[in-house]
């Protein structure tokens, strides 16, 4: 049986040998629900950045450009990095590129993955199904906060983990932990989340009902793949 493990935070990421796996990164508020929403509206393709100056670049080069900095959208952007923002921003056929201030950056560090997929409440169990069919060591990397755990990354590690009990072998006690947090957690998961200090970052920024939105299991089917350098929706 093929083995899953959880990352709490990037900053962790030298005790897993991410090259031999599957990474699976999550960004729950938002960067990974932003990308999924993005890709369920039409993205045709997404350059993860890790620095602002390399999205500027790219939006000279003809891309769009989404993001932020402590959750504020980065001046001279086009899109924050609120669901709604691309939902709403007719991306349809066109190049995303994007930095966040976690999210993207934990992309950077796991992108030496056998393959690398974005995940999130949104598409809990389409990645699931895809992480199945793939079989291969899995290893959920959790974007957390400035090399910080959080505790939605963590949440949503745990509802993975469940979904994949039967077919994979948990390894480490980071993927129990997440688990056991996630069960006594998922029948009250907006008010849990609530608690958390981006959910008080994000209240101060009037953007509460991002948070509700990224809470939604299985509004979308879409699982992000890294391809090269770009996220795609499909596996190439
Ligand atoms: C991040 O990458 O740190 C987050 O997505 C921050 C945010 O909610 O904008």
């Amino acid at each position: 049986m093929k083995t899953i493990e959880v990352c709490l935070t990037p900053d962790l990421l030298h005790q897993y040998s991410v090259v031999e796996k599957v990474a699976v990164v999550v960004d729950v508020l938002r960067a990974s629900s932003t990308m999924i929403t993005a890709f369920a509206h039409g993205l045709d393709r997404l350059m993860p950045v890790a620095y602002v100056e390399g999205c500027l670049a790219l939006q000279r080069l003809g891309y769009m450009s989404a993001g932020e900095r402590d959750g504020a959208k980065v001046e001279g952007f086009d899109f924050g990095n609120s669901p709604y923002d691309v939902m709403n921003g007719d991306l349809s056929g066109k190049s995303l590129a994007m930095t966040t201030t976690n999210g993207t950056l934990a992309i950077e560090k796991a992108k030496s993955a056998k393959k690398l997929m974005i995940g999130a409440f949104l598409n809990l169990s389409a990645l699931a199904e895809r992480v199945k069919e793939l079989n291969e060591n899995t290893l959920i990397v959790c974007a957390g906060w400035k090399g910080h755990i959080n505790l939605e990354d963590t949440l949503f590690a745990g509802a993975l983990v469940s979904k994949l009990g039967d077919h994979f072998e948990m390894k480490g006690d980071s993927a129990l932990a997440a688990q056991l947090m996630y069960n006594t957690s998922k029948d009250n998961l907006y008010e849990v989340v609530s608690q958390t200090s981006h959910a008080k970052r994000l209240k101060k920024l009037s953007a509460e009902k991002d948070m509700r939105f990224c809470l939604e299991p299985d509004k979308y089917d879409v699982v992000p793949i890294l391809d090269s350098e770009h996220l795609v929706a499909q596996p190439s």
